[in-house]
């Protein structure tokens, strides 16, 4: 595993790091606790050394499975979590001001709760886990990451930004008072490489790539006849006619790539995403170790050539299926 540094906490994370919302049990059905226990412990044999969760995956349930898997392990895996938004609505609103979302109390009662699960006594990064500008002068998000860094609770701090905003996190950056972004960047959503990304590297700040294969959109598994379980969120991600709109993009994405397989897409967006210098570390979402297997290879290999991500340029497709 080939390692990067996350922005200014200097952390050295391997390139491929483990997105943890699938394994939860919740909105994304299916993963049995084995299993997942399976998987991120070939994960951090393998070098993964940067787990991205949250206390919303499966209230809890996911960070209690990461905390096994690493004390476990054993070895030094850098732990990502996030604090809710107290009126559990994803993405924050527009109008709805920061003391129904991240009130100072709540943002380190959510810390303590995460640190119980995890069963650790200091958590490597903590994020927000949505955010709106307009609460960049408010005392209550400054004030809790500040207290929580001075008791030892937290190390580094973070956002991760609203679904295909961006820019949204631009002057948070500036303020100089957080470490890292976690942004949805992959070859649909490429719009982080206009502004976010330079802000990014200019202020040396850590970037947590999510989403990378939109959903499973890019695995090229996805087409009309797929079929999610009940209960399972990309029921609603994928709804109407947006499987076949999938199929249709991706069909002409490994026609312009002339890919022997559609099981060589995954590796293409893997290291779409690892192609751009902002980039610290990809979190793919793993339930399975043919994926994990899959998305490893993709660290060794660097980053595609121009002409490569010339034409990935071209299939880039702005829209928000999360809404
Ligand atoms: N608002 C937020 O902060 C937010 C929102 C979304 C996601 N995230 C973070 O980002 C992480 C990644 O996003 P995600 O998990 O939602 O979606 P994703 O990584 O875009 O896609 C995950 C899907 O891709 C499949 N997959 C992975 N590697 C594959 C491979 N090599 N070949 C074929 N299929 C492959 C997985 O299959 P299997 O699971 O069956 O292996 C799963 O169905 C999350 O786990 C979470 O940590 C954060």
């Amino acid at each position: 595993m080939k390692n990067r540094t996350l922005g200014r906490t200097g952390y050295e994370v391997g390139q491929i790091g483990f997105g943890a919302w699938g394994i939860s049990g919740k909105q994304w059905i299916g993963a049995t606790d084995k299993d997942s226990l399976a998987v991120l412990n070939k994960a951090i044999e393998s070098g993964v050394n940067l787990i991205d969760t949250a206390l919303a995956y499966g209230e809890g349930k996911s960070e209690q499975l990461v905390g096994r898997a690493v004390a476990e392990a054993g070895k030094r895996v850098y732990i990502a979590t996030k604090v809710p938004p107290k009126n559990r609505l994803w993405p924050a609103r527009e109008g709805i001001g920061i003391d129904e979302v991240f009130p100072y109390d709540y943002i380190i009662r959510s810390t303590e709760e995460s640190l119980r699960n995890l069963g650790v006594d200091t958590i490597d990064l903590q994020q927000l886990h949505v955010w709106n500008p307009a609460w960049l002068d408010r005392d209550d998000w400054r004030r809790g990451f500040e207290d929580l860094r001075k008791s030892g609770k937290v190390r580094f701090v973070g956002v991760s930004i609203n679904d295909h905003q961006p820019d949204s996190a631009i002057p948070l950056i500036e303020t100089g008072l957080i470490d890292t972004v976690q942004v949805i960047y992959n070859v649909f959503d490429q719009t982080p490489e206009a502004n976010l990304f330079p802000a990014c590297l200019k202020h040396n700040i850590g970037v947590l790539a999510r989403v990378p294969f939109d959903e499973g959109a890019l695995t090229g598994r996805i087409d009309e006849n797929t079929v999610f379980p009940e209960g399972d969120f990309r029921n609603s991600y994928f709804r109407g006619d947006r499987k076949r709109q999938v199929a249709e993009r991706v069909n002409a994405l490994i026609a312009d790539l002339d890919l022997k397989q559609v099981s060589d897409l995954p590796l293409v967006a893997m290291r779409f995403c690892l192609s751009h210098p902002a980039v610290s570390c990809v979190i793919p979402g793993m339930r399975s170790l043919s994926s994990l297997e899959s998305n490893l290879v993709a660290s060794g290999q660097g980053p595609l050539p121009d002409n490569t991500l010339a034409l990935l340029r071209e299939h880039a497709w702005n829209r928000n299926f999360y809404s």
